[in-house]
């Protein structure tokens, strides 16, 4: 097979590039698979793909594709398909996160596309969550295997409804039990969420621990919505530490047009650089795998 593979940052990833017209939907289904599970991460470079053929590519590994219901950004349904979705509709950067980290129910693997990539910047960022956990100061691994990390959000009813893509109290109920999240209803139905998870979690082969959360981007984008579980403020020096480690361990993706990444949601953070370019057009697709991990 007239392709390459090799990392895609001197620490993180594998990259497979096309060099002679090779069709990414014939590429060994097998290889990628072992790539995937013990590199986290996996950038396809050079292939002729576009949105159907990335949805076909993807659809090859992956399972259980979900909407985003209960998502925190807006994101736009792309040719009326529910699972291909845009990334959000902003440019600001956004902090390295684990996806949907806010709620129990988290899609475990991530597949990005490039349909037009920005002019300049826009990068999307990724950090293996095993290597962040080894660079964290004792004293702060001591203070998360102490407390957990508590999202508190309150929504009005038009917004909830958005959100959560239903009008009916049941079924939010329902999504909110599932999720382990505490559901208040307001009298106005507007409502408040409260969920509790830890900023550390076991490897799902149990070998390592893995820095994964939504933290840093909470903490850039809505500070109060997050506190640790017994109410206490994280301090603003184990934030800077987290961001000093993000920033000195992050790998640039610099995007080109009809890259396709795929992503290990249990074990790589990912994120995006600022940018300024309104034609940047990156798509996403939230599911699990299809074969055994
Ligand atoms: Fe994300």
């Amino acid at each position: 097979m007239n392709v390459t593979i090799e990392p895609i940052a001197e620490r993180i990833g594998q990259q497979i590039t096309n060099l002679d017209n090779v069709s990414i939907l014939e590429i060994d289904k097998e290889r990628i698979i072992s790539l995937f599970k013990s590199d986290g991460v996996l950038l396809f470079r050079g292939f002729d793909t576009d949105t159907d053929i990335f949805r076909e590519f993807s659809n090859l590994f992956s399972t259980d594709f979900i909407d985003y219901a209960g998502g925190a950004f807006a994101r736009r349904v792309i040719n009326g398909d529910k699972t291909l979705l845009s990334v959000n509709d902003f440019k600001t950067a956004i902090k390295l996160h684990g996806e949907m980290y806010y709620q129990q129910q988290i899609p475990l693997m991530l597949w990005f596309y490039c349909a037009t990539p920005a002019s300049e910047d826009g990068e999307t960022t990724v950090c293996d969550g095993r290597e962040f956990y080894q660079e964290i100061s004792s004293s702060t691994k001591e203070l998360f295997s102490k407390k957990r990390l508590k999202f508190t959000a309150d929504f009005s009813k038009e917004d909830w409804q958005k959100k959560f893509k239903t009008d009916n109290l049941d079924k939010l109920a329902e999504m909110c039990a599932q999720n382990n999240t505490h559901l208040q209803i307001n009298l106005d139905e507007s409502i408040l969420l409260e969920y509790v998870s830890p900023a550390i979690i076991p490897s799902r082969c149990g070998q390592y621990q893995v820095f994964i959360n939504s933290l840093l981007p909470a903490k850039q984008i809505s500070p109060d919505i997050l506190k640790f579980d017994d109410n206490s403020e994280i301090p603003d020096e184990v934030i800077r530490e987290l961001n000093e480690i993000a920033e000195r361990i992050t790998t640039n993706i610099s995007w080109e047009k009809g890259d396709i990444l795929m992503i290990d949601n249990t074990r790589i953070l990912h994120g995006r650089r600022a940018f300024s370019d309104e034609k940047r057009n990156i798509y996403i697709r939230l599911c699990s795998p299809a074969f055994a991990f």
